[in-house]
């Protein structure tokens, strides 16, 4: 932990800065943000930055009236940005498109149009399931310009894990595309939403993006195609007021179903927009990008609203980063000048293993900072992406945050200076995060030993709560350790003060870098007519950081064979998507179960990796343990 890597001298002149803004972040909140509030324009200034009344529920920018929307688009258009870049998408296939702030404004503006001639209104809710087309950030923006509430799904879950995010969100309009690419292949997407709304509660609307010209459905006076909706002109971006809620975007937990994370107008943009800033210190002539897909947090904050709000130019990638050739991704920094790059150790260790030769083969010299999101990076991987992309002259910026926190809470800062850095290390909290370490008792571990990390005061950018689920919020993220934000993750802290994050102190796993909740395969799998019971786990991999292993019993009357693990498998992929697919099924008679006939989840898991399966006294058939320990030998 010790492997220090010191930065250029000019970063580290400035460490002093981090601390003072830090120090004055934590001890004079008011004054840290009624200055940092004003990163974003507001109709009408807040008049209080904290309401702590309601505790967990805290409001941020009281009475302020904002729009996102406006603060991506209106603002920059008066002035010399009007004419900037502001996305570079880039396809699968074919030539780039290019959308200046002033282009995504009116494109911004007629779709909202034809949303409010649909008859949508302010405080609706609105299901985005989109490929990663220029389409999609505009919806985002529409809504958001009109005060809808939108809830994108990720376009890789299967039509019933999308059906339960419409029901959940009480989404009556879907915006959609006919279809997405993936590695050369067309993704029906509309098939799957005419599926979902079937297993739905009903829906008004359904919005078609032309995009793969695939035959489709359509039913009259239900499905629009968005050319024939959208209409010319100016929308007057409604006046949200700060803790109106902005989108809901759903993430797994360990029990129950996903939920919908609630995030605000006001908090949120404050909070992205000056994290960005922080982080990377991007300047007005860097290009920007982040390779992720706007179906996860960063994608919504990353690459849609935070790099508009500070009116930076983004390449957006529509494909996989090794499609056609493994290297897509150095090909698209050259050609396109990249200078700051965000990506996931999952991506990097994926183009690592493609070898050097890919990245040498490029001119990277545009590289200025890169960054890293989504599961703690290894020092193998940190060095190879430090040295081979960066040429030991980036620093990288190991950004430590959730979907629940809105954007990064633990990052080094090349804007208020660098700490030297230690591959593997996410170094510092961004101003604002009052992070500390405990041990189950809720008492401070030493330096160096592993605990829970928390956060025991608001920022702006913390979550407004579960949609539609107070109490879920209170008892997931602050029981534990009552009033303090419980992160689900561990961790340790340097003699340095540096924080290292070691992973989910929980069963939620990181499938490349995606956050899969044991329960909902498990869900899943349960619900299919053959699964009477089933234990789902995470098998570390050197590429993917975790694959799914299921261990199922089956019903009477079913038999275990090749063929139904298969069609089993395929089902998966339909109801929940490819990436909840299990990588490996195995069937056995009886799971180890507690007395009380809970799955024991990390026995099997233990036995699985041949490790010590801890205390095994509230074990009810030890006979489980044994099937379990020869279905594995035969599988080794
Ligand atoms: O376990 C942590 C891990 O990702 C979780 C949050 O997942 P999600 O809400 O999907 O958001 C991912 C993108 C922000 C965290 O609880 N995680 C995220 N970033 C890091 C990380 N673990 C270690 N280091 C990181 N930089």
């Amino acid at each position: 932990m010790k492997d220090t890597l010191p930065m250029d001298e000019k970063y580290k002149v400035h460490m002093s800065k981090y601390f003072e803004e830090y120090e004055r972040s934590l001890k004079d909140v008011n004054g840290f943000w009624n200055e940092n509030g004003r990163i974003i324009d507001w109709f009408k200034p807040f008049d209080k930055v904290l309401d702590d009344s309601k505790k967990p529920f805290y409001r941020w920018f009281i009475n302020g009236k904002t729009n996102l929307s406006y603060n991506c688009l209106d603002r920059h258009i008066q002035n010399e940005k009007r004419n900037k870049v502001a996305f570079i998408w880039v396809p699968e296939k074919g030539e780039e498109k290019v959308v200046t702030y002033f282009g995504l404004y009116r494109r911004v503006n007629a779709f909202a149009r034809g949303l409010l001639n649909l008859g949508v209104k302010k405080g609706d809710k609105i299901t985005i399931y989109m490929p990663m087309i220029l389409e999609a950030p505009i919806a985002m923006l529409a809504c958001a310009r009109i005060g809808a509430v939108f809830n994108v799904v990720f376009s890789g879950f299967g039509e019933q894990a999308l059906a339960e995010r419409i029901n959940n969100s009480n989404s009556k309009t879907i915006i959609t595309a006919d279809g997405g690419y993936r590695k050369g292949n067309i993704i029906q997407l509309k098939n799957i939403v005419d599926k979902a709304i079937d297993l739905s509660n009903g829906v008004d609307n359904v919005i078609v993006v032309k995009n793969t010209h695939t035959e489709i459905d359509m039913e009259p006076d239900r499905d629009y195609y968005y050319d024939d909706i959208i209409e010319d002109g100016y929308v007057e971006p409604e006046q949200m007021d700060s803790n109106d809620p902005l989108f809901i975007l759903y993430t797994s937990g360990t029990t129950g179903k996903p939920k919908g994370i609630l995030h605000a107008n006001g908090g949120y943009p404050v909070w992205i927009a000056n994290t960005l800033k922080w982080a990377f210190n991007p300047k007005d002539e860097d290009r920007w990008w982040c390779a992720a897909d706007i179906g996860w947090i960063t994608g919504h904050s990353y690459i849609v609203f935070a790099p508009l709000l500070l009116g930076l130019t983004s390449v957006m990638y529509e494909g996989a980063i090794d499609y056609p050739k493994p290297d897509r991704m150095w090909e698209i920094i050259e050609r396109y000048g990249v200078n700051l790059l965000y990506t996931s150790p999952t991506a990097i260790r994926l183009l690592m293993k493609y070898g050097e030769k890919y990245p040498l083969s490029h001119d990277l010299s545009s590289l200025k900072t890169l960054g890293t999101v989504g599961e703690p990076i290894n020092p193998a991987a940190w060095h190879w992406y430090y040295e081979v992309i960066g040429k030991s002259r980036c620093p990288i910026i190991d950004t430590y945050w959730q979907t629940e926190t809105g954007g990064f809470t633990i990052s080094p800062s090349a804007r208020l200076g660098l700490p030297d850095l230690k591959p593997g290390s996410a170094t510092f909290p961004m101003p604002g995060i009052d992070a500390e370490i405990l041990d189950e008792n809720g008492k401070n571990v030493k330096p160096g030993e592993k605990g829970y990390i928390v956060i025991k005061k608001p920022w702006p950018g913390l979550m407004l709560t579960v949609n539609n689920d107070d109490k879920r919020y209170i008892d997931t993220y602050f029981s534990k350790f009552k009033g303090k934000y419980f992160m689900g993750d561990y961790a340790i802290q340097d003699d340095d003060g540096y924080y290292w994050l070691l992973g989910r102190s929980d069963e939620v796993l990181k499938v490349s870098g995606h956050r899969i909740g044991t329960i909902e395969v498990e869900d899943g799998l349960v619900s299919m007519k053959e699964i009477a019971e089933a234990a789902v786990f995470g098998k570390p991999d050197t590429v993917k950081g975790d694959t799914i292993v299921a261990f199922a019993t089956l019903k009477d009357g079913y038999e275990k064979s090749p063929e139904l693990i298969e069609n089993i498998k395929k089902r998966i992929r339909n109801n929940l998507g490819p990436i909840m697919v299990p990588e490996e099924i195995h069937i056995v008679s009886t799971v180890p179960k507690t007395r009380s006939g809970k799955i024991m989840r990390r026995v099997i898991k233990a036995v699985y990796l041949d490790q010590l399966p801890g205390d095994i006294s509230t074990l009810e058939n030890e006979a489980s343990v044994e099937e379990i320990k020869r279905a594995v030998d035969i599988i080794k």
